[in-house]
């Protein structure tokens, strides 16, 4: 799989509603060739691309997604009109573009005991398994993962708690056991040192969220292999402007 530099973080997010369909064009659009999304399962366990544990902030609704039957959900409004994209949505859509995808696995903490999030994304993601890389913060869920789709890529997302909580040795454990195959981590807990250790682990570290292409470029000097964005067009057009 080539990994593209720039990934379209929940689409193209300033163009367009984060986590819908229309952002997902709109970032094809751009020229991005990959984006990210988050997945997690409503009430009655429906696979929703969707960041927030609530409604509030990207919806008309209000409460937990997760305590949230699929038959309310789907006549909310997540901005200019966008539903809420089922899974099957997004891949009815997705077997038809040239896109790659990093479809996140979102629970409520890192802790969460991983099914049946697990079981009803791999089913259905199944069939393009070599257009997907699928990561989450939740270590112990990519497992079950591994389990069900042997040669899907794995990335391992990492944030200041698990940073912390098990160090570069303890990530590198992860990585292995998982045959994983990128690590993605939180731009502000990086320096040039961090970068180099974490380079003998993989050859594949992916850096949130990046905006500004000055940025983006030094930490591609440093050997970071590609960057979450939520500014795929202006990155893309600036850097297309300075070759
Ligand atoms: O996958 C990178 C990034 O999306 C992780 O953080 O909170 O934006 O899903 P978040
Ligand atoms: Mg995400």
């Amino acid at each position: 799989m080539i990994i593209p530099r720039f990934i379209a973080h929940r689409g193209a997010n300033r163009l367009a509603p984060e986590n819908t369909l229309k952002a997902f064009k709109l970032a094809e659009h751009s020229g991005a060739k990959k984006f990210e999304c988050d997945v997690l399962l409503s009430q009655d366990e429906v696979p929703l691309i969707f960041h927030d544990d609530t409604l509030e902030r990207c919806t008309n609704g209000q409460g937990l997604i997760r305590e949230t039957p699929f038959s309310t959900l789907k006549t909310l409004d997540a901005g200019e009109g966008e539903p809420i994209p089922t899974l099957t949505q997004l891949l009815s859509w997705f077997q038809d573009s040239k896109m790659l995808m990093n479809l996140e696995l979102k629970y409520p903490h890192h802790h969460a005991p991983p099914e049946p999030l697990v079981e009803k994304v791999c089913t259905q993601i199944a069939p393009f398994q070599n257009r997907i890389l699928i990561s989450s913060f939740n270590l112990e869920a990519l497992y079950t993962v591994r389990d069900a789709l042997p040669e899907i890529k794995i990335g391992l997302l990492i944030d200041q708690e698990t940073h912390h909580k098990l160090g570069l040795s303890g990530i590198a454990d992860y990585y292995k056991k998982l045959n994983a195959f990128s690590i993605h981590y939180d731009q502000h807990l990086l320096n040039p040192q961090t970068i180099k250790k974490l380079l003998k682990i993989t050859p594949h570290l992916l850096v949130y969220t990046v905006n500004d292409l000055k940025t983006a470029k030094i930490l591609f000097e440093q050997g970071a292999h590609a960057i979450f964005t939520d500014e795929i067009t202006h990155i893309y057009s600036e850097a297309l402007s300075s070759h």
